[in-house]
This record gives C-alpha cells, structure tokens and sequence, in this order.
C-alpha cells in the first residue's frame, strides 16, 4: 500500500511546466505543488508581484497564479528539497535539437533531461514516481530508468523506488490555460499499472475518466510526436497549396473552407501563415525523421523530412514574394513588421516565421520597425543577433546595402510608426492588427505603399479603399 500522494515536483518553469502546474495546483487545492528550475531570473519573474511580468504571457494564466501561487504552489531554486519531499516527480526541461556530435541537427539533446534524472536520483526518498513531460525521442524512458537504476545499486539509502511515467503535453500556447482545463485527453504510459492510476488520479479532479488514455511508455512517447507531426503536415500541406492558388487565381481561404466540411479531413489547422514556429514542430518531426534513419526506414524519414522542407521554403517565397513587388529592392526602405511572435497571445518566438522573414529582409538591405504586443525587444534582439544587424536607435548605425537595420517599437496606437513606410507587413494574427485605420495609416506611408499580410486578418475592402495595394497569402487575383 503506496503512501497517498500529497506532494508533486515539477523540474522546469518554462512554457509547459509552469502553466501546468498552475492548472493542477487551482485543480487540487490539498497537493502542495513545488515548480523548480534552474533559472534564478526566471524564478523570480514567476514570483514577481506585478503579474504583468511573468515569465510566460498565457491568456487566463494571472489569474490562476492569483488563486494559488504561495498557497498550494510555489516556485524557487531549490531543486534539492523539492526532490527530497516529492511523491511525484515531473520532468519539464526543454530539449533542444542538437547542434553538433551524433544526430546534429534531428535528435534532440537530452543533456538536460539526464542531468534532470541524475539530480531525481541523488535526492529522491522514498517511491517517487518520475514523470516525462517534455517532449522526447521514442524510448527516453529508458534513459531515465537507467540513470535512477543505477542510483538504486549504488546508494545507500534503503527503499528508494521509482516508476518512470510517459505524460506528454498537448497544450498550445496562447490557449494553454484552456487546453489544460479541458484536454481532448491525457495520455498515460507506462508499465505500472498501480503508478499510471495514481497520476490519473490527478487529472480525475477535473478531467472525464474516459479521456485519460493508458498505453504502453513507448506508445506514449511517440503518439506526441506522431500528433504533433500530424499537425505540422496539414500546415506544410495547406500552405503548399496556397502557392498554388496564387498562381491559378484560386482562393485558399475557400479551399480551405470547401475541403474542411468534409468530416474525415475537418476544417481545424487548415489557416494558411508564413510557416509554423514553435517550439515543437519542427524539433519533434526531426526526431522522428532521426528516428526513421537509425532504423533504416529512409523513405519514411524523407517522408517527415519534407514537411520541415517545404515549411522553410514557404518563408523564403514570403520574403522574395516582398522583395520583387517593391520593385525588386527594399534596400533602404522602411518596412514596418507587425507580430513578431509564432502566434498570437503568446510572448514565445522559438522558431518563429518572423525570425527567417526578418532575417531575408534585413540581408537585402531594408530598415525595419518591429512591433510585437507582447515580445520584448532584448527578445527580438536575440533572435535577431545583434551582431548580424544594427539597431536604428544607434547612432553608429550606418544602414549600408550589405545589411539593413531594424528598431523596435513598443506601440503603433500614435500610428508613428508608419511615417514614411513603403510597406507593411502582418507576420502574427494579433486581434489588434484587425482593427487598424488604414486611411489613417496610408496617409503617412509613401505611394505606391503595400501592405502584405500573411495571416489573412486584414478587412481587404478596407484596406484597398485606402490606396494601398494589398498581397495576401494564397490569394490568386490581385486583392
Ligand atoms: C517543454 C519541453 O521541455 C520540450 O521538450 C517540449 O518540446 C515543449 O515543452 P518549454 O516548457 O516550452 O518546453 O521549455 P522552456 O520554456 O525552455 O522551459 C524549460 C525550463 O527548464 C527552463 O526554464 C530551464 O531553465 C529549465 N531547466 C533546464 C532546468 O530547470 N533544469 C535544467 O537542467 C535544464
Ligand atoms: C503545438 C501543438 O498544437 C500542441 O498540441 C503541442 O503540445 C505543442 O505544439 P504550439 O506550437 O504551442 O502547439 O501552437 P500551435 O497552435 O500548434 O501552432 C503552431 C504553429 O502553426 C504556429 O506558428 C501557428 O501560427 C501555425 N498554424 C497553426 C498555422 O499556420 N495554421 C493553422 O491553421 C494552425
């Protein structure tokens, strides 16, 4: 007979494991809920009183902060004690895609991941169940069950005992508190059936019973990547297409709407964009071509590899697309890039479609003004790489037709920002850049000025009777 649970740690207070713990902590007022990561500054952005700086930006997430944080959940550095009190253990640290040594460029680097498992097995008392939350290469568990085994044979500390669990997040950011609070389902895997019902047990305070799905750890661990790929597929798919209604006169938007109301394909990530971002697409379908390779399956590999192929692809069309309709240079001209973000109501740009867009733009010379609602501009600068590019704001900055520059603005409400722009153009579906005053706006730009929206959010009506010349995604006649 297990102790009940009654304490839970969480390694990693980033986009996953802080949401997360957030919901479970508002779910289950009597567990105690410690978030941990290694990051001080991150940490105490999380305790921040001024709720408008944490760390993560997620609709409805301040307020369940409010609800909980310092009652039931808490968030510090101490990694040690937090491991030390844990019933359950969840492992929430990012893994990136490898940059050098075996698998570069697919595998993901689970150096995290082990030093992870390595502190849980230093300091664990007692059963503790490990739960993986991040996402991970197919048989990552084993990883983990070696690395506590071995902490078994070695330590001296009686009755330490440990079950690996396989828990991946499905949440999306800028819906997470949403998704979290009613998952399509929780996918439990593992091997202890006993261990898999105490961590259902959790979710049950608020999740339907029939929606926690049990299956074997590897199972698991590749139904994340799988439906992630899945995901990132239809978007490769559909933005693949839209090229092709731009040339035959063809409208993606009633494509997508025609192709939608059939059932079996169904009308949900069918939006054409410049390109998926994330954190997780691009990585998880490179695992999974990685993983293809290693067992000699290259057709399937090349497959996958494809969907990551065409997306890289369809930002360089964007950026071209830009370059030739402003009569085939933007050197020297400004160009204001609205959203900044991979998607709107999040402040995360890991793999955003704006970093390669702006990247093109900037190596062809032009000056760009960046407005993001919620990415801060030390953010854009890192993404950007400060020493590749110089900002406006300093007066060293000599704009030069090898490499242009960009600035940062934090509002475009005074509609400065647009003064003397030849173009616009919509990288992120933001709810703001829906209602902007175009004669307002097209009053301050120079003629012939284009606004370029690759979201479709703009009223084109709108936005013609402006004077402005408008290219939108996947549109074949002129709009
Ligand atoms: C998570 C998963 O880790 C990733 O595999 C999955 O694909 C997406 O979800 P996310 O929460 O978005 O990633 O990552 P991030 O916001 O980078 O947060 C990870 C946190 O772990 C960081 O705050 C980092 O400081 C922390 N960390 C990392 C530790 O606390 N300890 C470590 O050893 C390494
Ligand atoms: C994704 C998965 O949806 C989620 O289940 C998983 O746990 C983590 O990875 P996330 O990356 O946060 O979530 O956001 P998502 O909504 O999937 O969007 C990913 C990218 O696809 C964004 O850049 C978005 O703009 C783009 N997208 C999405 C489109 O271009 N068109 C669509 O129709 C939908």
């Amino acid at each position: 007979m297990e102790i009940p649970i009654q304490t839970i740690c969480c390694i990693g207070a980033g986009y996953v494991g802080g949401p997360t713990m957030t919901m479970m902590a508002s779910k289950c007022p009597d567990l105690i809920f410690n978030v941990v990561d290694i990051n001080e500054k991150r940490i105490a952005l999380w305790n921040n009183e001024d709720l408008s700086k944490l760390p993560v930006f997620e609709p409805g997430l301040q307020e369940l902060i409010v609800k909980t944080r310092n009652k039931n959940l808490f968030f510090s550095t101490n990694l040690k004690e937090a491991i030390k009190s844990a019933d359950i253990i969840f492992i929430s640290v990012n893994t990136p895609t490898k940059t050098k040594g075996l698998g570069a460029g697919k595998s993901s680097d689970l150096k995290w991941v082990e030093a992870s498992a390595r502190e849980v097995a230093r300091y664990a008392t007692g059963y503790t169940i490990v739960v993986e939350k991040s996402t991970l290469p197919v048989r990552t568990a084993e990883v983990i069950v070696n690395i506590l085994n071995s902490a078994k044979t070695n330590s001296k500390r009686e009755e330490i005992r440990f079950d690996v669990l396989s828990n991946p997040e499905f949440l999306a950011e800028g819906t997470a508190i949403k998704d979290l609070d009613n998952p399509d389902r929780v996918l439990i895997g593992g091997e202890n059936k006993n261990a898999m019902i105490e961590l259902s047990n959790i979710y049950k305070a608020w999740v339907p019973e029939e929606k926690i799905l049990f299956t074997n750890i590897w199972s698991s661990e590749l139904a994340k990547l799988t439906s992630n790929a899945f995901l990132a597929q239809r978007i490769s798919s559909i933005n693949s297409i839209s090229a092709i209604c731009e040339v035959t006169g063809a409208d993606i938007r009633e494509v997508s709407r025609a192709i939608g109301k059939d059932s079996r394909i169904g009308s949900k990530f069918l939006d054409s964009g410049p390109g998926f971002g994330g954190s997780c697409f691009k990585k998880d379908i490179l695992n999974l071509v990685y993983l293809a390779e290693y067992f000699g399956l290259t057709e399937v590999a090349n497959f996958w590899e494809s969907v990551v192929q065409i997306n890289t692809w369809h930002q360089e069309r964007i950026s071209e697309i830009i370059v030739k309709k402003l009569f085939g240079t933007v050197t020297n001209k400004k160009l204001v890039i609205l959203g900044f973000a991979f998607k709107a109501n999040t402040n995360d740009t890991r793999e955003s479609a704006a970093i390669n867009i702006c990247k093109d733009l900037l190596n062809e010379g032009a000056n760009l003004v960046i407005h993001d609602p919620k990415v801060t501009e030390s953010q854009i600068e890192n993404d950007l790489n400060k020493n590749d590019t110089k900002s406006l704001d300093n007066d060293d900055c000599s704009c030069d037709e090898k490499s242009g520059c960009w600035e940062y603005s934090k509002f475009i409400y005074n509609h400065e920002i647009f003064n003397n722009a030849h173009a616009i153009i919509i990288l992120t579906e933001w709810e703001e850049f829906r209602r902007l005053n175009w004669k307002l706006i097209s009053k301050k730009m120079v003629p012939p000025a284009w606004v370029f929206d690759s979201r479709s959010i703009v009223n084109t009506e709108e936005v013609k009777d402006a004077g402005l010349n408008l290219w939108r995604i996947g549109s074949g006649l002129e709009d």
